[in-house]
């Protein structure tokens, strides 16, 4: 029964949620009570219809979730927000001109409709940061997408480990800035502004140039980022179409060939590092604001800074998320990197491009003869001890990376987990015993609404990216971002470490 697309109480009325029907009733008593009000004021509106061009003004909002037929096999837990506000907002774009009705004076548009899908955030991310920058580079509009577990329209949430998540989240609940609409500050004023997926394929459907990936790549000899990202600026030269993406079934134009090469991000790191797609990032409100709640938490202030929220927009980067005096942070990734970590030791994994850029210090897999796929013991141990650390191996990599003449003055402890609270417990009073710390805290220890709990990740990556010292997991796409971030932002790179 359970697996049946729908149920009784669906064919009976939709399961509206509960401000739906708070929604109703306040109409019903609007409608009961100023009847005659309601009625002139249609009156006046119809008439002023009648005298305005509306066209620019209104937006096309899909209806909002109704009652899906998923809903009975998550009955009894609390669903999921699904920020349909935030796909509101993002529809409503300036740059959207949903009825106009030619669009030659717009931008050229790059959409990648095969981008991943159905991965953790740390990996989704990686390649939006790279197909911002490619749509950046080819002086096209970036078509922005929804952060997506499952694209079926009809399922609303996906499992995850047995838990309802959102399947899929709109890319502004994470982030915000040029990437997902919103003007470039400073000089770019000559940028392509981003686009919503969705008003891609309201202007370009029926008119699309669809390119091949294998044509362009085949030829490449590489799958360095710069190489890549130079055969593609090659092609569209050639190309004058406004609307033109990457034929959807050869999947992303960056895939994890690129991403888990120590070497890929090496030689386009400068000019990455150096555009807009880094310069001007910033985090979502809502992600800024977990941030601002949960400071005390991070690390307790001494005077009150200000919140991050209350920035002005065109703060860049490196301005918005200055490092936090004597705050190290710690990424500890738990859960299925069991399993993930002697996979790594089978395939002699490096560590990831993200992780691997210019300066920051090196992971060379150890050699040693063992069948193809299969790793020496020795070897199998190392990757375990730097993948998965024991509560004594983190405290002993702590003490060697405190050292460092970067990592002077450390007094606050943060550690990124998704690892089991009786874990994270012994670790933080593990740590507290060394004797140097002042307050150890966790993911774990943070307050989170609803809405930020699904975010959760964004807001440690933003922590970890103002760390003092960070020690991340040179595997871990998570820890990629906020290497990423830092280094671009002038961290020095003795105080980005790896266990
Ligand atoms: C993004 O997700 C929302 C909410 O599920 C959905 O309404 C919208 O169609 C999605 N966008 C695209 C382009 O699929």
């Amino acid at each position: 029964m359970a697996l049946l697309p729908i149920n009784l109480r669906d064919l009976n009325g939709y399961s509206v949620k509960s401000d739906n029907i708070n929604g109703t009733l306040c109409l019903r008593y609007v409608a009961r009570h100023y009847m005659v009000f309601g009625l002139t004021a249609f009156v006046v509106f119809m008439l002023l219809l009648g005298k305005l061009s509306f066209h620019e003004v209104i937006v096309e909002v899909p209806l909002a979730e109704q009652a899906r037929p998923e809903s009975s096999r998550w009955s009894g837990l609390r669903l999921p927000p699904l920020y349909s506000q935030y796909h509101e907002h993002e529809l409503s774009l300036p740059q959207h001109r949903w009825h106009a009705a030619w669009h030659e004076g717009e931008p050229k548009f790059l959409f990648i409709p095969g981008h991943s899908r159905g991965s953790g955030w740390g990996n989704i991310w990686q390649e939006i940061l790279l197909n911002a920058y490619l749509s950046y580079k080819l002086n096209r509009a970036f078509v922005f997408y929804n952060y997506t577990w499952n694209d079926d329209a009809s399922q609303d949430y996906s499992d995850y480990g047995g838990k309802p998540i959102p399947s899929r989240v709109p890319l502004s609940a994470l982030i915000a800035g040029p990437m997902v609409g919103g003007a470039f500050p400073g000089t770019d004023h000559h940028a392509s502004l981003s686009i919503a997926e969705q008003y891609y394929h309201t202007v370009c459907d029926g008119r699309k140039r669809v390119l091949d990936r294998e044509e362009v790549h085949k030829d490449l000899g590489s799958w360095m980022v710069d190489s890549i990202t130079e055969g593609w600026v090659r092609k569209l030269r050639t190309v004058d179409d406004q609307c033109v993406e990457v034929e959807n079934s050869q999947g992303p134009i960056y895939n994890w060939v690129t991403f888990g090469d120590k070497s890929a991000m090496r030689a386009a790191w400068a000019d990455f590092a150096a555009s807009p797609v880094v310069s001007t990032f910033r985090w979502s409100p809502l992600v800024e604001l977990a941030f601002d709640n949960n400071r005390e938490v991070v690390a307790p202030t001494t005077i009150s800074e200000p919140p991050l929220s209350a920035l002005p927009y065109d703060t860049p980067n490196a301005g918005r998320y200055p490092a936090i005096p004597g705050l190290l942070v710690l990424h500890l990734r738990r859960g299925d990197y069991a399993g993930h970590c002697e996979h790594l030791a089978e395939w002699s994994s490096t560590f990831l491009a993200f992780n691997q850029l210019p300066g920051l210090e090196d992971f060379t897999p150890p050699s040693g003869s063992a069948p193809w796929g299969e790793n020496t013991p020795e070897n199998t141990a190392l990757y375990r001890r730097r993948c998965l650390p024991t509560i004594p191996e983190v405290v002993a990599r702590v003490r060697e990376v405190q050292q460092a003449h970067a990592a002077r003055g450390l007094e606050n402890v943060y550690i990124m987990t998704n690892g089991a609270l009786s874990w994270v417990e012994k670790l933080k009073v593990a740590l507290t015993d060394m004797g140097g710390f002042k307050h150890v805290a966790s993911s774990r220890d943070t307050v989170l609404n609803w809405e930020q709990k699904y975010v959760a990740q964004a807001m440690d990556m933003l922590v970890g990216q103002r760390a003092q010292v960070f020690i991340g997991n040179g595997w871990s796409s998570l820890t990629g971002g906020i290497v990423v971030m830092r280094h671009a932002n002038g961290f020095h790179a003795d105080t980005t470490r790896f266990f």
